[in-house]
């Protein structure tokens, strides 16, 4: 089950857009907070798989969605991504020193930049979503406002997040361990397919079920894979130190089962999201590829 041939360069256009993109969108490092904008820039430019805002881009397209208006909506998940991730790798959370292949935030400028830098990332999303005439229904616009803001709270990745720092060296049942991966990373997930897709037009019922149902299940798959990654893999091909969960006694999916019966579980999640998108036929080939390329990644 490998992705299909050209998949490979369709992500590298959506790396080098995004990159663009985010490049023009950041304030320059020559703007004054010059120090906070340097950081800004270092944390979300130059790295990462950009998954999210391929989801986006891939949803837009199973809906015929105006691929610049995707853009937004992919800038403005990977901008609130890039500051979960900084402020999940301080000395409060998960004590990282490398992310990215780079030292952390807090490592190249200290821990006050690099919780200033999610939160000025964060608020940035949040004007680009509501960037006058983004989208040409206002009510969409402000459904996709809606959609991040909860995805990003408590009652998405924050609270998923909370969830992980209080599971340490306890032992979660596998319901448990689903809310705090559905919540930690699939929220995100989710939201970038819906404002990939809401990014083009209204969609109909059974459509949004089906985009909401093959995000759920990706999203679990894709911390599913990140658990087995820590695991299995090594740090200079995962860009972030290898290991970490077992070294601090976080709860994954490899304290409940072995990393092989992981895998597994994360293919049947991938054949249930790859069940919910059949209907849109071939414009959501994209989103299949996907939805493949998360569970055979190494890194
Ligand atoms: C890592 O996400 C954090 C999780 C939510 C599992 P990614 O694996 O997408 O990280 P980048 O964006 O490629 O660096
Ligand atoms: C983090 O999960 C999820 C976020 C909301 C950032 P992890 O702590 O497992 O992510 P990595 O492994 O550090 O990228
Ligand atoms: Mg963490
Ligand atoms: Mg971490
Ligand atoms: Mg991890």
């Amino acid at each position: 089950m490998k992705p299909s041939a050209d998949f490979a360069g369709w992500s590298r256009d959506i790396q080098a857009r995004m990159e663009t993109a985010l490049a023009a969108l950041l304030p320059a490092a020559e703007i004054a907070p010059e120090r906070l904008h340097a950081a800004m820039r270092y944390v979300a430019l130059g790295g990462g798989k950009r998954v999210r805002p391929m989801l986006a881009f891939a949803a837009g397209e199973a809906v015929g969605a105006d691929a610049a208006r995707v853009e937004a909506a992919a800038c403005a998940v990977e901008l609130i991504h890039v500051y979960s991730l900084t402020h999940d790798d301080l000395p409060c959370m998960d004590d990282d020193d490398l992310r990215r292949g780079k030292p952390t935030c807090h490592r190249e400028y200290d821990e006050a930049t690099a919780l200033l830098v999610g939160d000025a990332l964060q608020s940035l999303a949040y004007e680009l979503l509501a960037r006058p005439g983004l989208h040409p229904d206002p009510a969409t616009q402000v459904e996709m406002l809606r959609l991040l803001a909860r995805a990003a709270g408590s009652r998405g990745m924050a609270g998923g997040q909370a969830v992980d720092l209080a599971s340490a060296h306890k032992t979660l049942d596998l319901a448990e361990l689903e809310f705090m991966h559905i919540h930690k990373t699939g929220a995100l997930i989710l939201a970038a397919v819906l404002l990939g897709a809401l990014a083009g037009r209204p969609l109909a019922s059974g459509e949004r079920a089906a985009l909401e149902h093959y995000a759920k299940c990706v999203g679990l798959a894709f911390q599913v894979m990140d658990d087995v990654l820590d695991a299995e893999a090594d740090t200079a091909t995962l860009g972030k130190t290898a290991g970490k969960d077992a070294a601090q006694g976080k709860a994954t999916y490899l304290t409940l089962m072995p990393a092989r019966e992981a895998r597994d579980y994360a293919r049947e999640l991938v054949d249930a999201a790859l069940a919910a998108i059949a209907p849109f036929g071939p414009p959501a080939a994209r989103l299949a590829d996907l939805a493949r390329f998360i569970v055979e990644r190494s890194f």
